[in-house]
């Protein structure tokens, strides 16, 4: 028994930074982020905002898309780095929004690879009977743990969140997904404290993402390309009968180093980080979803996704939708 995504949704803040915005608090400007990174605006949360309460959003709008009675959910699974606080779970705290109960609720901590392990992990849930109807989410609020007096950073995180129903199918769905992970290079983007982990002194630049982009970048796109061409060969599947590649959108030079090498026209390559920025595990499925709504993905397309992340993390999934 295959899972097939059955609907997606996603939910961005309505208060939008923008590059210009930025250039007036860090020394940077519109078009150095712009042709460094792709990235022209970010939805940041309100003080109002917590993860869940975006998680929850994207899986109102999954929800109603899929057409299904909610009571059906019988699994969900969130991918985030930013949970609303240590416990409970997002997970949980979305199935008390959604007035649900009764069955697992949990989060999974991969970084900007939430939503591959999440979606990897519900597709085996339903391969082996124990879910009928998941609800996948990947859902960050980045904002709270970036330092926005910090150019190497600020400029590329955002907040959002993303939503998908898997259900059971005869179809072929989630054709095949692999995840991978090296703790070596835990220390090129990481947080340095936080929950358990305290400083000796605290300042408050402690809580915040670190970055050695340079180097995370070199890493990212041999991890990416390696495992892109590994799902092909793996799927038996040829990069022309690729319809849509989504990739994590981190920086627009990785991905299209990455299409290149998988011989993919730039018309195929779903890119979304120009109005929605680096927003972690939410970032494949807000791009997917701004693909859904403007026509461009149909059912029964061939799609390739891929993750990379803090971690580092890593991950990729091949499904006819
Ligand atoms: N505005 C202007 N200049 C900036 C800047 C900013 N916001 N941020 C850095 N710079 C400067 C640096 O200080 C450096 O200056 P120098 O040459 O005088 O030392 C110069 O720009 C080049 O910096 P570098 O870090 O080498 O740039 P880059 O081309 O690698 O781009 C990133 C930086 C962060 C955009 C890029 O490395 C990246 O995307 N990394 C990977 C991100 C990723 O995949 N993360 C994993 C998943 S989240």
């Amino acid at each position: 028994m295959n899972s097939k995504i059955i609907s997606i949704g996603s939910y961005i803040p309505s208060n939008t930074v923008t590059n210009k915005d930025l250039e007036k608090t860090v020394d940077t400007t519109d078009e150095w982020i712009v042709s460094r990174t792709g990235i022209k605006q970010r939805p940041i949360a309100d003080s109002s905002q917590a993860t869940s309460d975006l998680a929850f959003e994207a899986a109102t709008i999954a929800i109603e898309r899929a057409k299904i009675d909610k009571n059906d959910i019988d699994l969900i699974i969130v991918g985030t780095c930013t949970p609303d606080v240590a416990t409970p779970n997002v997970g949980t705290l979305i199935q008390k929004r959604l007035g649900l109960s009764n069955f697992p609720a949990f989060s999974i901590e991969a970084a900007c690879s939430g939503f591959i392990y999440a979606l990897n992990i519900a597709d085996k849930f339903i391969k082996t009977g124990e879910s009928k109807c998941a609800l996948v989410v990947g859902a960050e609020t980045l904002s709270r743990i970036t330092n926005w007096d910090d150019r190497n950073t600020c400029v590329l995180f955002a907040d959002g969140a993303g939503a998908a129903i898997l259900k059971p199918t005869d179809d072929k769905g989630i054709i095949f997904s692999e995840l991978g992970a090296n703790g070596e290079y835990a220390d090129l983007l990481h947080v340095p404290y936080g929950t358990s982990r305290k400083p000796e002194k605290s300042s408050k630049d402690d809580y915040f993402l670190r970055m050695s982009g340079n180097e995370v970048f070199k890493v990212a796109v041999k991890t990416l390309e390696e495992i892109a061409i590994d799902a092909l060969k793996k799927s038996n599947i040829e990069s022309k009968d690729v319809d849509w590649f989504i990739p994590h959108q981190a920086n627009v030079r990785i991905i299209q180093a990455v299409a290149k090498r998988l011989e993919l026209p730039e018309e195929k390559v779903i890119l979304s980080m120009d109005i929605h920025g680096n927003t972690s595990a939410a970032s494949i499925p807000l791009a997917f979803d701004r693909a859904v709504q403007d026509g461009r993905i149909k059912k029964g397309d061939t799609i390739l996704m891929q993750s990379f992340g803090a971690g580092f993390t890593w991950g990729s999934v091949l499904l006819e939708l």
